[in-house]
């Protein structure tokens, strides 16, 4: 598989919301990353659909949305409405695990699921049938900047043999501490997308540097 970088605009600049989109844009990464966080299942509050709005318009290239609310089931389906590509929720935010599912799928969306640092990745197994994308958190949820934990690898490389053991073609994300320094090893133990934030926009040129996580 090729693989993926999705910048997270959580470390963009909120004032140049439609310039740092069309860096993006520009560059070669193929998806948006955008972290939807309420206060409640994180510590910390992001943005939502207004937000989303200006990032749609500026950029053709996938949205992939990654909710840290809870009780997702109730605004999956605006996310879809308001342009997301992917929209990806939290195993431990809601009890209605399929109804979020059908609701991101019937909307016309691909359906991802997400575990915190703490959580084993086989409690997705069953789940891994109806998702096309599993997204393993390499830092606490909540903040961008924060240090990659290197035991969120085991998971990812459990989930790579659950997906050949199930013939099931789902992408494996990750996201928290990814920069140039780690990505060759994260994408080698068996990742198809990684999230950046703080190391895109961080960097002195943000394009070039896309370019560099991506060849690690
Ligand atoms: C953290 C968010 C991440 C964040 C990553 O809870 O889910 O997407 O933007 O930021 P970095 O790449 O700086 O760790
Ligand atoms: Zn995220």
């Amino acid at each position: 598989m090729t693989r993926i970088i999705s910048p997270s605009m959580l470390s963009a600049d909120f004032g140049n919301l439609e310039r740092d989109t069309q860096m993006i844009d520009r560059s070669e990464a193929q998806w948006v990353h955008i972290d939807v966080m309420d206060g409640v299942f994180v510590p910390n509050i992001s943005f939502g659909f207004p937000v989303m709005k200006p990032i749609r318009k500026a950029t053709n290239k996938v949205l992939d949305v990654h909710l840290m609310i809870v009780e997702p089931e109730k605004y999956v389906r605006r996310f879809v409405e308001a342009g997301s590509d992917y929209v990806t929720f939290h195993y431990e935010a809601t009890e209605c695990i399929d109804k979020c599912i059908d609701e991101i799928h019937s909307a016309g969306a691909k359906a991802g699921i997400s575990i915190k640092p703490a959580t084993p990745a086989s409690v997705l197994k069953d789940i891994l049938p109806k998702v096309e994308l599993v997204l393993v958190m390499s830092v606490e949820p909540g903040f961008g900047g924060k240090s990659f934990m290197p035991n969120s690898l085991d998971k990812v490389r459990e989930l790579k043999a659950l997906r050949e053991q199930m013939g099931l073609d789902f992408i494996i994300e990750i996201d928290g501490g990814i920069s140039a320094k780690n990505a060759g090893e994260v994408f080698d133990a068996g990742v198809d997308a990684v999230v950046a934030g703080s190391a895109v926009f961080g960097a002195p040129d943000p394009e070039a540097e896309i370019v560099k996580i991506l060849n690690a």
